[in-house]
């Protein structure tokens, strides 16, 4: 059997650019080598794309990237993807994760790893996430989207305190902030405006645990399918932090303890697990999805907050891990993955483009 040549699509330009180099990693050195053949592109913080070589990806962060640029050499989108069986996109944030990269390789026709156009955008966007999700009856905090910064105040004061202050289409926690009295409101919209022309106001869980859930297979699929949908088990995210901030996601090592299972009643795990499998459907999830949630430590109260279409793929991240707890190693999830690309193209295929 021909290997399958895999481009792993790693860097970009938004703030999680060395996180998606460390994810890229654990991709190469986890793929099965006896069926692909993983070829590295790398987009640099510039936005410029590059073939580098994989196996100067080194362990450390900053090294990584040093290495990269050094062995890399310019090349064009189109001549790459001319090459490819498929992509792995390991791109976190905006311009990677939110449907643009996805709108290009759909244009190039290549198959690709993970969420659709429309999957990827509606994942990124906190705002009409939410908008869907409350239509589909799923636990969402009450929020409110603001525009322009003067209409910041009078929103806020029907959400009450603490509230968060978030960029619509942002990730890494990256312009949020916790407001907990009022003078601090105009700082946090302001710097929120910063990112994004759409700001989300959202009421804050006081003291949360973080409970995420990790979606792997094909919506669509039916029962007994190998790639039919699953929710792993759940994992908690103990942040060191006011809340799970840039620093403690990335920056501090000790910024944040994750536990696997997460140590809440089985009644409860369930719930998010079916709660994890509808947001994935109703966001128009494909392949896969972290789904995090909210848990009010005080009655159990159990709220969606997002769905991370490209989830952290490091040899320490939430989805890997859960789904080595759940009985599917880093190299079976990655081949099932790689399976959902070739099996949706194939269906895309085979659709009439003209009557
Ligand atoms: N409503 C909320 N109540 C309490 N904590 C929150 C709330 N919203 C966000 N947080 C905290 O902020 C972090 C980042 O927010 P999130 O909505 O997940 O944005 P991002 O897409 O940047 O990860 C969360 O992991 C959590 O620690
Ligand atoms: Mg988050």
């Amino acid at each position: 059997m021909k290997k399958l040549r895999i481009i792993v699509l790693c860097g970009g330009q938004s703030a999680e650019h060395s996180v998606s180099l460390v994810s890229a990693r654990t991709v190469l050195s986890n793929i099965d080598p006896k069926r692909y053949c993983p070829q590295l592109v790398y987009i640099d913080r510039k936005g410029f794309w590059r073939r580098s070589r994989c196996e100067f990806l080194t362990d450390h962060v900053g090294a990584s990237e040093k290495v990269l640029l050094a062995n890399s050499r310019p090349t064009a989108p189109s001549e790459v993807l001319a090459t490819a069986d498929a992509v792995f996109p390991v791109l976190h944030g905006p311009l990677g994760e939110d449907g643009t990269v996805q709108g290009l390789l759909e244009l190039a026709g290549l198959p690709y790893v993970g969420c659709g156009v429309l999957g990827s955008a509606l994942g990124m966007d906190k705002e009409v996430s939410k908008r869907l999700c409350i239509h589909a009856g799923l636990p969402i905090l009450p929020y409110t989207v603001v525009r322009h910064p003067e209409h910041a105040a009078p929103l806020a004061r029907r959400l009450g305190l603490p509230l968060f202050v978030k960029p619509a289409r942002m990730g890494s926690s990256v312009g949020i902030s916790k407001v907990m009295e009022s003078a601090e409101l105009m700082p946090a919209v302001n710097e929120a405006f910063r990112y994004d022309d759409k700001i989300v106001l959202e009421k804050g869980v006081a003291s949360p645990r973080e409970i995420e859930c990790a979606v792997l297979g094909d919506p669509w699929a039916k029962q007994g399918d190998p790639l039919e949908l699953k929710a792993s088990i759940c994992g908690e995210i103990e942040a060191n932090a006011e809340f799970y901030t840039y620093a403690a996601k990335y920056l501090d090592s000790e910024g944040a303890k994750l536990k696997v299972p997460a140590e809440i009643p089985e009644k409860t795990a369930k719930m998010v697990r079916e709660l994890a499998l509808k947001a994935f459907r109703v966001l128009d999830g494909y392949g896969m999805a972290r789904a995090d949630f909210l848990m009010d430590r005080r009655n159990g109260a159990v709220w969606f907050n997002e769905l991370n279409t490209i989830p952290g793929f490091t040899s320490i991240s939430m989805y890997p891990r859960l789904w080595t707890e759940s009985g599917v190693d880093t190299p079976a999830l990655i081949s099932r993955l790689i399976k959902l690309a070739l099996r949706r193209a194939r269906a895309h295929a085979r659709l009439k483009t003209a009557p």
